[in-house]
């Protein structure tokens, strides 16, 4: 590690995850966390400190780690803020566009030596890097959420992304207590190929009403010894988060069986985006 400041771009589910665990990782001195205006970035705050003051309750860290921890974590609404990083990780919404943006914006921001990672979930690591003028910098960091208890975190290896960038990104992951597990740029990366299309035969099964939503949760669970039944997973991403990546598989590979359930549509028409909209297939 070149230095010992990071930044994430994005500060909601996952960027707000992905920052507190690096504030944890005594290898880093400075977070930079990055979001488009002070009211979300309060937001952060909060969750930051409530999944913190957890972790104090249950032991795992000290308050006055805590504080260190957070007082770690720079929250700001200016980008600039991480020309400086060693390592940006982007955690915006979903969007090519908005994505291959930020990542121009980076490249110019940044220097020659920055990892600029994504942590898309189905978005071409080599696509993105199209927008920069360092393609090889440019890599997947894949965080599962809910990211301080998730221990995966997929790398991506897009088409000109250079070793180097891997190994570095390789070791970023070891330093915060994490697993890193290499696959190449395809269609879902090799997490959501699996996983989506089991989301979506579930939200099939209970469109036909073959079972409940929480009598297919258990079977997945009790059956199969799933930690977490598919539809309450699909409630936790974020059912238009479900919905945008079968529609990145479909696009990808044009075989059917990608098709996206049209009750995972029907319902974020509806507004029903699971946990983070108060509804989806439960009530929350
Ligand atoms: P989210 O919607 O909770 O948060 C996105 C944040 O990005 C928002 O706070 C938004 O204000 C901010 N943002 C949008 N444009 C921005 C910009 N130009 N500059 C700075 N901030 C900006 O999204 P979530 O769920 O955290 O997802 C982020 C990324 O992580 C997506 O690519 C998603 O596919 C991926 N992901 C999501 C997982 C999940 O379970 N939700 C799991 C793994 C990856």
């Amino acid at each position: 590690m070149d230095n010992n400041i990071i930044s994430v771009i994005g500060s909601g589910t996952m960027g707000n995850g992905i920052a507190h665990v690096f504030a944890m990782s005594s290898d880093i001195q400075q977070v930079f966390l990055v979001d488009l205006d002070d009211k979300i970035l309060e937001k952060a705050q909060s969750i930051i400190k409530k999944n913190l003051d957890r972790q104090v309750k249950k032991e795992i860290i000290s308050d006055s780690d805590s504080n260190n921890f957070y007082n770690k974590i720079i929250f700001t609404t200016d980008i600039n803020n991480a020309s400086s990083s060693d390592l940006v990780i982007e955690a915006v919404k979903e969007d090519i566009v908005i994505k291959k943006n930020i990542f121009n914006k980076l490249s110019m921001i940044t220097s020659n030596n920055t990892i600029l990672a994504t942590n898309t979930s189905s978005i071409s690591i080599g696509e993105i890097a199209t927008a920069t003028k360092n393609p090889e910098n440019v890599i997947g960091m894949h965080f599962m959420n809910p990211v301080p208890v998730m221990k995966l975190v997929e790398i991506i290896k897009g088409d000109k992304t250079n070793n180097s960038i891997v190994k570095r990104a390789l070791d970023y992951v070891s330093s915060i207590g994490k697993i890193a597990v290499e696959c190449n740029d395809s269609p879902g990366f090799v997490s959501n190929r699996i996983l989506m299309p089991m989301i979506n035969e579930a939200a099939y099964t209970y469109m036909e009403g073959v079972a409940t939503a929480d009598a297919i949760d258990q079977i997945m669970k009790l059956g199969m010894g799933h930690p977490m039944g598919p539809l309450k997973l699909a409630d936790l991403i974020g059912i238009d988060v479900c919905v945008y990546i079968m529609d990145v598989l479909f696009e990808g590979f044009k075989i059917d069986k990608y098709k996206v359930c049209p009750l995972l549509k029907e319902m974020v028409d509806q507004g029903k985006l699971g946990i983070k909209s108060g509804e989806g297939f439960y009530k929350y």
